[in-house]
């Protein structure tokens, strides 16, 4: 058979619309399961446009079983042609009536990986590139493209710019030192100054450079101009924690909002935050029911509760005296002064508020150097965003805006200013008080999806050790 010219349905579009009566149809996509019986044999066809298979019929005396029997194996490209035909008092509302098929490409049985049956998320990341066949994947694959284009709608529907920072920068946004080195200089042999230090002014740049850990520093550069920006890119760190949470490359959704104060910018993390638990809840829901059956059965309350219920308010003094209070016997002592773990995180949000909680005024000493000083001298205009079964999803602060005080600040943590003068800059002309977060859109996907490990929310996931 020739291959059709027409670029023919995909099966998402048949179902919608499925024909009144019996007409002719074109499907392409991959064999999910196939059952011979004496006369007929039935495939389960799915292409990836909906998690729903159809049902294609092949009668024997129309295509032969042997022929059927040696192509027609889990895991291969056809594309068939038939009748479809409406079956309106079937569990499946339709069904394709083969008369031929094309094979596009084999799969052995002997050595395909992927079986009828559902296998564990551990066995598929070790063959990420054929997870994208599994409904797991289709399903989180396109609540992730889904979610993208609702991050851009929410954004430009309210008047935010939309800019691309640089992935190549030559500062640590978040003075953590998690940064991945860029360099074209010989590392068999590199070259060294009188003094031993590595000769960066021969490298491409002719200083150091890294990949960027957030878009932020740019992002407010950008926002001094342009009023409301949002960044939307992958970011890098150097992670070596091998936890269910940190990949290092993920990406992250940074908005900068000019003449924003900290008490606004938490008003608008909520709000956004409630605006994609919704989208998801209205536009995936097919997604979601299958996901919440397999993985999380209290998947759709959750993201209910997240759209329906304020998001709880605490200081950090506040939630360290809770945490004292609680009875609890954590793993990490809780004083003040010390930075919150995922148990304290888990035990706010799933034990004592039961709801998201935002955390905000966190000590100086444990947070960036760019987050505004407090009145009080000991704790910054910072604010983070506690999930249930996730813990942080975002982080961020109104920033430091006096020239002054930010220098001070620098020279304090032993920072060298000359990466930064731009940014300094923008601090002595025309400075005002400006504010923003950063999301991470794989941990948004954990809560949204039910899994549990953010390497199942990324087609390709790259973490400390591994690279899938
Ligand atoms: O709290 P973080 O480090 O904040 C910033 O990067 C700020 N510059 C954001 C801003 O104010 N514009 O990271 C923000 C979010 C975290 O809350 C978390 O959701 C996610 O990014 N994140 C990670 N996700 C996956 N793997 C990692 N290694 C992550 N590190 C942070
Ligand atoms: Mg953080």
């Amino acid at each position: 058979m020739a291959v059709a010219s027409v670029p023919g349905k995909t099966l998402a579009e048949l179902f919608l619309s499925p024909p009144r009566q019996a007409e002719p149809c074109v499907v392409r996509g991959w064999v999910r399961t196939r059952r011979t019986t004496r006369t007929v044999s039935f495939v389960e066809l799915q292409d990836g446009s909906t998690l729903r298979a159809l049902q294609v019929v092949f009668a024997h005396d129309r295509v032969p079983r042997e022929r059927i029997e040696a192509e027609l194996h889990t895991g291969a490209a056809v594309e068939i042609a038939g009748l479809l035909v409406p079956t309106p008092d079937r569990p499946q509302p339709l069904e394709l009536q083969a008369e031929r098929y094309h094979l596009y490409g084999p799969a052995d049985p002997t050595t395909y990986p992927l079986q009828k049956k559902a296998h564990s998320l551990e066995f598929l990341r070790e063959i990420a590139h054929l997870r994208a066949r599994t409904r797991t994947f289709q399903a989180v694959f396109r609540l992730r493209s889904g979610i993208s284009f609702a991050i851009h709608e929410y954004f430009q529907t309210r008047g935010f710019v939309y800019v691309h920072t640089p992935i190549l920068t030559p500062s640590d946004c978040e003075g953590a030192g998690q940064l991945f080195c860029v360099t074209t200089l010989p590392l068999a042999q590199v070259p060294k100054r009188p003094d031993g230090q590595v000769a960066y002014e021969r490298d491409f740049f002719g200083r150091p450079a890294y990949l960027t850990v957030s878009g932020q520093l740019e992002a407010e550069l950008l926002a001094m101009g342009l009023g409301k920006v949002y960044t939307f890119g992958p970011t890098f760190r150097a992670e070596p924690s091998h936890t269910p949470r940190h990949l290092a490359e993920f990406w992250m959704i940074e908005p900068e909002m000019a003449f924003y104060d900290l008490a606004a910018t938490m008003d608008l993390a909520e709000d956004f935050l409630k605006f994609l638990a919704r989208y998801a809840l209205t536009h995936y829901t097919e997604e979601l029911a299958f996901l919440a059956e397999r993985y999380e059965p209290n998947l759709l309350p959750e993201i209910e509760a997240v759209v329906q219920a304020p998001f709880l308010r605490l200081s950090y003094t506040e939630v360290i005296e809770i945490l004292q209070k609680s009875g609890k016997n954590f793993t990490f002592p809780v004083s003040w002064g010390s930075d919150l773990q995922a148990e304290h995180e888990r035990y706010l949000v799933e034990e004592y508020a039961r709801k998201p909680v935002m955390v905000y005024n966190y000590p100086r000493a444990i947070k960036a150097f760019y987050m505004r000083q407090n009145e009080d001298g000991a704790t910054v205009a910072s604010f983070d965003v506690l999930f249930p079964r996730i813990g942080e999803i975002i982080g961020g602060s109104q920033r430091e805006e006096r020239y002054d005080v930010l220098v001070r600040r620098m020279q304090e943590l032993g920072m060298d200013l000359f990466p930064y003068k731009g940014y300094l800059d923008i601090r002595r002309y025309g400075s005002v008080p400006h504010s923003g977060f950063g999301l991470g859109l794989e941990r948004l996907l954990l809560f949204l999806t039910g899994l549990t490990n953010v390497r199942d929310v990324i087609p390709f996931f790259r973490a400390a050790g591994q690279m899938a």
